[in-house]
């Protein structure tokens, strides 16, 4: 029998091998990796699929968090408010540039950021609101974008994992003073190596991040701001642009993979996948579903001293899943630990009842979820 794979890239490769070695020829026959063609006209691609006014290549999903965060100019004294349930560059970030991740619990439903409790966590030191489109599918935008508005707080989606997704019709990452995206090898709109995009409506502020992710220059070696080399590669975007021409096409097909595990499990007792809203098209970065009761360890995992605002969780184990017809090797474990405000901050925070969804995070399973014909 065949193994099942995660995802299966090689047989997705195969499918525009021609136009991408054509695309690494034109590069390669100019010797001109930097800038160039290709990241123009992938931008300008990326405008147009997204309908957001400027995009931004750079060099990874951490990157254009880190580039939005820096252009917004969010610092030292300041509190960005966000989700626990992410990867950790998301909080990781926001301390990279001196502020302070605050925490507001999850929706049960959805996995994203509980809206309803965001206005809760504001305070005079709040500038910004980070939500994160988690596995594909929009936070409840309308919510967070009306608190923002009465705050005056930016809005910084990310939308790593949300790649060609929709909320209302409207593509994620256009909804804040910037969009953050990733296109890591796996992510919906995967690259040749590390690669991602900031988006924005605003012309300063895209004016802004291309200063930013070139040193802060301004005009040749005059540096107006701190930046850092936060490049895309020549040849990565000239890939990804081959890659985005079919992005509606890969992600439809991930929508049907998930409709077909919604159809399997559905009858299973405590298994359950993220509930869709309505308004959102959702493009299932990955296929999550929730064991309830699967067994939690009691481990607890050491906090490394330089990370302030983490907390490792323990390990499921997703028994219910483990059924003739089901296979376990595929299915990936979710390992990763929520981010709680724990330690350094708010000790007793757990205790407190901050984040009573926490347990989420340790029961949930990835089915694989590649898009290849017939996989
Ligand atoms: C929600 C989220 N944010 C940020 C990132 C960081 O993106 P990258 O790995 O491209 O730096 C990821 C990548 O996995 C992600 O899933």
């Amino acid at each position: 029998m065949k193994p099942i794979t995660m995802l299966d890239l090689k047989a997705e490769f195969a499918q525009f091998e021609g136009d991408v070695r054509r695309v690494i020829d034109e590069v390669l026959d100019a010797q001109a990796f930097i800038g160039g063609a290709q990241i123009a006209q992938l931008e300008g691609s990326l405008v147009d699929a997204f309908d957001c006014g400027h995009a931004i290549a750079v060099s990874s999903g951490t990157d254009a968090i880190l580039l939005a965060l820096m252009a917004a100019e969010i610092g030292p004294g300041d509190e960005v408010i966000t989700t626990p349930f992410t990867f950790f560059a998301t909080a990781g970030c926001i301390h990279r540039v001196g502020a302070k991740p605050v925490f507001v619990d999850i929706d049960p439903e959805t996995f994203n950021i509980d809206a309803a409790q965001i206005a809760a966590a504001i305070t005079p030191r709040t500038r910004a609101i980070l939500p994160v489109h988690l596995f594909g599918q929009c936070a409840d935008m309308d919510e967070i974008l009306a608190l923002a508005r009465r705050h005056d707080l930016h809005v910084i989606e990310d939308a790593c994992q949300a790649v060609g997704a929709r909320y209302r019709g409207r593509c994620a990452g256009t909804f804040g003073i910037a969009g953050c995206f990733s296109f890591y090898p796996t992510k919906n709109l995967g690259g040749f190596g590390e690669g991602g995009l900031v988006t924005t409506g605003d012309a300063d502020f895209a004016q802004r991040c291309r200063q930013l992710r070139n040193h802060g220059q301004t005009e040749t070696y005059l540096h107006a701001y701190i930046g850092g080399n936060f490049r895309l590669d020549t040849l990565k975007a000239g890939i990804l642009g081959v890659k985005l021409a079919r992005l509606g096409e890969f992600n439809a097909a991930r929508r049907a993979h998930a409709a077909r595990y919604d159809e399997m499990l559905g009858d299973l007792d405590g298994v359950r996948t993220p509930v869709v809203r309505p308004h959102n098209e959702m493009i299932y970065h990955s296929i999550r579903s929730l064991c309830a009761g699967a067994t939690r360890s009691r481990r607890r995992w050491p906090r490394p001293a330089s990370v302030p605002h983490s907390l490792f969780g323990s390990a499921p184990s997703p028994t219910v899943l483990r059924r003739p017809g089901i296979s376990r090797g595929p299915t990936a474990r979710q390992r990763r630990p929520p981010m709680h405000p724990r330690a350094a901050d708010s000790p007793d925070a757990h205790r407190r009842g901050h984040h009573p969804r926490r347990r989420m995070h340790q029961s949930s399973t990835t089915p694989p979820r590649s898009v290849a014909p017939g996989r």
